[in-house]
C-alpha cells in the first residue's frame, strides 16, 4: 500500500517539494509512461487542494498525421480527448513550451471548457530534448487559485517527469 499524504499546514513550496519527492519515489525504475502519469495524477490530487481536474495530455498524432495533444491519465470529470497545438490553454503551453498560468479562464482567448466549473488553470509543458512530449494540466473552480509558486513547483515536477513518461 502506498500512503503518500501531505503534512497539514504546509506552505506551497514545501507542499510541492513533498509532492515531487513522492513522485520521484513512485516513478523511479518504472519504465511504463502511462503507469507513471496515472500515479502522478493521483499524487497531485492528494497533495494540492482546491482542484477539480488534474492530469496529462500527451503529444500524439491527428488522423491527418499532424502533432496534437491526446488525453492521458487524469483525476476529474471526463475531458476533451484531442486538442490541436496552439488551441486552448493546453495547446498554447504545448506549442510555446511555456507555462500558462490563467487566473480567469473566461478571459483566455480560445479556452476549452471541459468542466464548466473550472475558473482558473495552470498548464506546464513537459519537455524532452527541446520538444514538448506532454503537458500537466491543473484546473480549479476557484478564480486565481494558482500563483507563481504553483508554477515553479509544477515546473520542477515536469522536469523530473521528462525522462519518466
Ligand atoms: N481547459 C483546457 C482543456 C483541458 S481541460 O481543462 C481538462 C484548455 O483550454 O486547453
Amino acid at each position: 500500500m502506498y500512503d503518500f499524504k501531505p503534512d497539514p499546514g504546509l506552505d506551497t513550496a514545501e507542499r510541492y517539494r513533498q509532492l515531487s519527492d513522492a513522485a520521484d519515489a513512485l516513478t523511479a525504475g518504472e519504465p511504463d509512461p502511462v503507469a507513471n502519469m496515472a500515479n502522478v495524477a493521483a499524487l497531485i490530487w492528494e497533495f494540492l487542494p482546491g482542484l477539480n481536474w488534474a492530469g496529462f495530455y500527451r503529444m500524439g498524432k491527428s488522423a491527418s498525421g499532424a502533432d496534437e495533444l491526446v488525453l492521458g491519465p487524469f483525476v476529474g470529470r471526463p475531458a476533451c480527448i484531442r486538442i490541436p497545438l496552439g488551441q486552448g490553454v493546453c495547446g498554447v503551453a504545448a506549442s510555446t513550451r511555456e507555462t500558462q498560468l490563467v487566473e480567469d479562464v473566461h478571459a483566455f482567448p480560445g479556452h476549452i471548457a471541459c468542466d464548466a466549473a473550472s475558473r482558473s488553470e495552470l498548464v506546464v509543458p513537459v519537455v524532452r530534448d527541446g520538444e514538448t512530449i506532454a503537458v500537466i494540466d491543473l484546473d480549479s473552480p476557484e478564480p486565481a487559485r494558482f500563483t507563481n509558486k504553483d508554477a515553479s513547483g509544477l515546473e520542477k515536477l515536469a522536469r523530473l517527469l521528462s525522462a519518466r513518461i
